[in-house]
């Protein structure tokens, strides 16, 4: 098709995820990077995203355009009706959307990039939808992975999944490991997906194909930057190199200007968290959050409650609602607690975290260690009590407390379970304990270190504008 007369032809990345908070931030963070340097970005996500972003008032309809900071939104069909229990049925989801989503992707490139005023020349995915490769490829258009954990959990995910080294096997469960770029690791530091306990089938088998087939993509990005992570993605320049673009964070976090965001809220934060903030004392409050998906077993939130009413201190607990209920209370308050700690604390059902991370009462982040929330932490050099669940958590708390040393990981008693004395214990340890002084000056250095990554030459940046040039030199 030609080029309109008079008309330049526009380079064009077309970004896809899966649509929950903590895939699309990063994508639209490194988008507007992208926007900012001269490219026209779009990302797409699933319908059901652009319903979730439509009652939080990220967007205005799913139907007309829609932009976040001169991102364009598209949404493509997953297949099941809005009132689906996607996250109960995810080994069906994530099958089912691995077979319809090339077709529907397709549709959405050859109807939004038939014009030839626009050149399609990246698509950026993220994991978890390692078929976007196949339609990328399938319309010629180079592709590019957003690695959105650390890049030490790529080299992992790398090297098990393609035999590179051994890991534990139900034989041998806890053997330690010794990986390149990495501490030792034991079997409680290392993702969960690659324990031979592991419970899911989808996810490590769209992680098995993804790494299996990771030379597809053109670039390999991360949501990382050089100075966090440096021996271990050197140990991967050989291998299947990976370079750091991040922290995809705010950027009024970074000390950059509020309005070069480009984040959505999946759910409204609470609006009283800040006020109430202010009129605490610096340095005095525990924030305590679980991130997106994880709804804590009754036994664990009688744990926390019982521990953060003992230690006296003020905090700010974010009890997020689970979507499906549950009838054994799990992720539900202990009866009366609310009311019994109304003047020591409060509880949000989301909160505005970057901001609250960046409030000079917060004292400390206890934290599942999605790495969302790690990067946050870092960049507001909060220090962090670490109780990883699952994925890539156990090894993001390993990252941040014995190799970045900006946090204590809470550890269970003899019995293996976690009681409201050994929380409190960390509590007392972070504040006050020997190493405290040492955790906070670590966050401080980090968090310069962050600001640099992403200020103009520095590391991250430098790896954008390559990326840039590359681009546009195929175009
Ligand atoms: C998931 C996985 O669980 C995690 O292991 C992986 O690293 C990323 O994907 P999630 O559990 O949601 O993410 O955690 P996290 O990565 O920390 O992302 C949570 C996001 O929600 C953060 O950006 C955080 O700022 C935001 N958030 C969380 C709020 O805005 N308000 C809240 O109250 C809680």
């Amino acid at each position: 098709m030609a080029l309109k007369e008079g008309s330049k032809q526009e380079t064009h990345v077309l970004m896809v995820t899966l649509s929950s908070q903590g895939h699309i931030n990063p994508m639209l963070r490194l988008g507007k990077r992208l926007v900012e340097k001269g490219l026209h970005v779009t990302l797409a996500t699933t319908e059901f995203g652009g319903q979730r972003m439509l009652k939080a008032s990220a967007i205005s309809s799913t139907t007309g355009p829609n932009f976040i900071s001169g991102i364009r939104l598209l949404f493509f069909p997953d297949g099941f009706s809005l009132d689906y229990d996607r996250s109960n049925n995810l080994d069906h989801y994530m099958e089912y959307l691995a077979k319809i989503g090339p077709v529907n992707l397709s549709n959405l490139i050859k109807e939004y990039y038939h014009d030839a005023d626009k050149k399609l020349s990246c698509i950026i995915s993220n994991p978890f939808v390692s078929w976007v490769v196949d339609a990328a490829l399938a319309n010629r258009v180079p592709c590019a992975l957003l690695w959105i954990q650390p890049c030490s959990l790529y080299a992992i995910y790398y090297r098990f999944y393609n035999k590179l080294n051994p890991f534990p096997t139900l034989t041998n469960p806890d053997m330690r490991i010794e990986l390149p770029g990495l501490p030792l690791l034991h079997s409680h530091d290392l993702p969960s997906f690659v324990l031979p306990t592991n419970p899911f089938r989808s996810f490590p088998r769209l992680l098995s194909d993804m790494f299996q087939n990771m030379k597809r993509h053109k670039w390999v990005l991360a949501n990382s930057f050089f100075e966090l992570e440096k021996e271990v993605i050197d140990s991967m320049a050989e291998l299947c190199p990976i370079q750091p673009v991040g922290p995809l964070v705010p950027p009024s976090l970074l000390g950059e200007d509020q309005s070069l965001d480009a984040g959505i809220e999946m759910w409204k934060p609470d609006k009283t968290s800040l006020e109430w903030l202010n009129n605490q004392p610096p340095a005095s409050v525990i924030y305590v959050s679980f991130g997106s998906i994880i709804v804590l077993p009754v036994k664990l939130m009688e744990v926390i409650a019982t521990a953060l009413k003992n230690t006296n201190h003020p905090f700010l607990w974010v009890v997020k609602r689970p979507e499906f209920p549950s009838a054994d209370g799990a992720g539900e308050l202990p009866l009366g607690f609310e009311e019994e700690t109304k003047n020591q604390g409060l509880i949000v059902p989301w909160s505005p975290q970057t901001k609250v991370l960046a409030h000079p009462s917060i004292a400390c982040f206890m934290t599942h260690c999605g790495w969302n929330s790690m990067l946050e932490t870092l960049a507001a050099g909060v220090p962090v009590i670490a109780y990883p669940q699952w994925t890539d958590q156990p090894t993001n708390a390993k990252l941040i407390v014995d190799g970045l040393k900006v946090g204590l990981r809470l550890q269970p008693g003899a019995d293996g379970l976690i009681g409201n004395e050994d929380v409190e214990n960390c509590i007392k340890q972070i504040l006050r304990g020997p190493k405290s002084e040492d955790l906070q000056k670590n966050a401080a250095v980090l968090k310069q270190a962050a600001r640099e990554a992403v200020a103009s030459g520095g590391s991250s940046d430098r790896n954008i504008q390559l990326l840039v040039n590359e681009i546009v030199g195929s175009s």
